[in-house]
């Protein structure tokens, strides 16, 4: 990809950091559903501790139209609408366990639906989040296709990433 726009989907601990690492570089929308998150971190705030202060201002913008004008830095949002220019994206939302230890993939589908709504042709999406083996393609797949009206492999690709560090463990 000769142009990459990036969009996070999910800014906790995973997800912020990757999200100011590639806003050094590229255009990057972080987007979470929580707002108070969101708040904090246009704050240049992250109360997990994973990012610096410094860090975050270094590469926060003011508006989405700044970003357009820019060749990188971070927008932060919980408008799905402002993804839509999004070519690239990266999902790392929770993938809690429930009482059993089964995990619960309600957060990915919904991601999976919300991206759907955006998703446009050449576009990639890689999943981040903790799953089991074919998830991504069995589970996550068919929510955008269906959202979306486009077909895997033809109109848009998909990618797993495993996340092989723990954040926050120096
Ligand atoms: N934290 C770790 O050490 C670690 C390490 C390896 C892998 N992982 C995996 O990475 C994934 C994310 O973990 P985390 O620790 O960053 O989680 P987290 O709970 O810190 O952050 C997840 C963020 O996603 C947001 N979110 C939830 N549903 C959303 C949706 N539908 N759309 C947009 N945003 C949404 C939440 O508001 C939250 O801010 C999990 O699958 C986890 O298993 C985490």
């Amino acid at each position: 990809m000769k142009n990459p726009k990036i969009a996070i989907i999910g800014l906790g601990y995973v997800g912020l950091p990757l999200a100011v690492e590639f806003a050094r570089k590229y255009q990057v929308v972080g987007f979470d559903i929580n707002q108070a998150r969101v708040d904090e971190l246009k704050q240049n705030k992250d109360h997990t501790l994973e990012t610096s202060s410094e860090d975050l201002e270094s590469v926060n913008l003011s508006s989405l139209k700044e970003l357009k004008n820019n060749s990188k830095g971070l927008w932060l949002t919980t408008n799905l609408d402002e993804l839509k220019d999004a070519n690239f994206y990266v999902v790392t939302v929770p993938t809690p366990v429930d009482k059993n230890h089964r995990p619960d993939l309600t957060p990915l589908y919904k991601a999976s639906q919300s991206i759907g709504k955006i998703l446009s042709k050449g576009d990639i999406v890689v999943y981040e989040s903790t799953v089991y083996p074919g998830a991504t393609e069995e589970d996550c797949m068919p929510y955008l296709e269906q959202n979306s009206g486009l077909k895997f492999n033809k109109d848009f690709y998909l990618g797993y990433s495993p996340e092989r560090i723990n954040p926050g463990d120096k």
